[in-house]
């Protein structure tokens, strides 16, 4: 079976799931925090390398207080205690986006999973959290023309290059996920999705278990990725 290395899921669609269910939009996020736990462990076992997720994008903070606040605390119990089975599993947890502007309880856990679980080397999660896609290339830029002022020579720098200045050394996205029925990427990991296959699905994130993440990665095996190139039979 040819499994992605590294998938990448926008875990979209919890309030709408909670909604339905005549339910406050917490429910939903609570749910969805089960859905990605048992998916983190799942991917592994799938022979996925890194899964990275969209948990908080830098303009989900435009949502209510209320909503911010109940999800940064579930993101301070996640890391805190509900991710054991994924520490156990050997699962090495990393969070990117800009620390700026996140309560310091919540810098606090970020620090505490990404030290317990530093030396995991079954797979990796990676939680993108107040994550933006743009901010992170302008990071990367700003640290690249900080080097340059320091002397670096970018004669000959490439586009594989600049992985390094992104906020995670992580190799480019084979195939990207989109729950909740949304066609768009909503400023996602633009830089390492420039050749990733696509898979969008109606199916609310909290709903988007095993089974499906296993149909996610049967359409992958079947597409033809050339990466610009020619497929072998269309070069004879
Ligand atoms: C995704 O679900 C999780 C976050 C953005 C935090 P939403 O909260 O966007 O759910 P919908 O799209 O409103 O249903
Ligand atoms: C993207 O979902 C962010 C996360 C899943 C964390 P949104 O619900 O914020 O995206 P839009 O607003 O529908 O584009
Ligand atoms: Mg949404």
């Amino acid at each position: 079976m040819n499994v992605p290395k590294h998938v990448a899921i926008i875990m979209d669609g919890n309030g709408r799931w909670a909604t339905k269910k005549g339910l406050a939009r917490s429910a939903g996020h609570l749910e969805g925090s089960k859905t990605l736990e048992k998916l983190a462990i799942h991917a592994v076992d799938m022979g996925v390398n890194i899964l990275s997720v969209y948990a908080f994008s830098t303009d989900n903070f435009k949502r209510s207080k209320e909503e911010v606040d109940y999800l940064m605390d579930l993101f301070i119990k996640m890391f805190k205690t509900k991710f054991d089975k994924i520490t156990k599993r050997g699962i090495k947890v990393v969070i990117s986006g800009r620390k700026t502007n996140l309560r310091s309880d919540v810098i606090e856990a970020i620090q505490n999973i990404e030290e317990k679980t530093k030396n995991n080397q079954a797979g990796a999660l990676n939680i993108c959290l107040n994550y933006g896609g743009q901010e992170e290339i302008v990071d990367g830029a700003i640290r690249l023309a900080k080097d340059i002022k320091n002397g670096l020579d970018v004669e000959g720098f490439t586009r594989d290059d600049f992985y390094h200045y992104l906020y995670q050394d992580l190799p480019p996205i084979d195939l990207l996920i989109r729950t909740g029925g949304e066609l768009r990427i909503s400023n996602f990991m633009l830089y390492q999705m420039s050749y990733s296959e696509f898979y969008f699905t109606n199916t609310l994130f909290p709903d988007f278990d095993k089974s499906e993440f296993n149909k996610a990665l049967f359409i992958y095996e079947n597409r033809d990725r050339r990466f610009g190139a020619l497929n072998d039979k269309e070069s004879n």
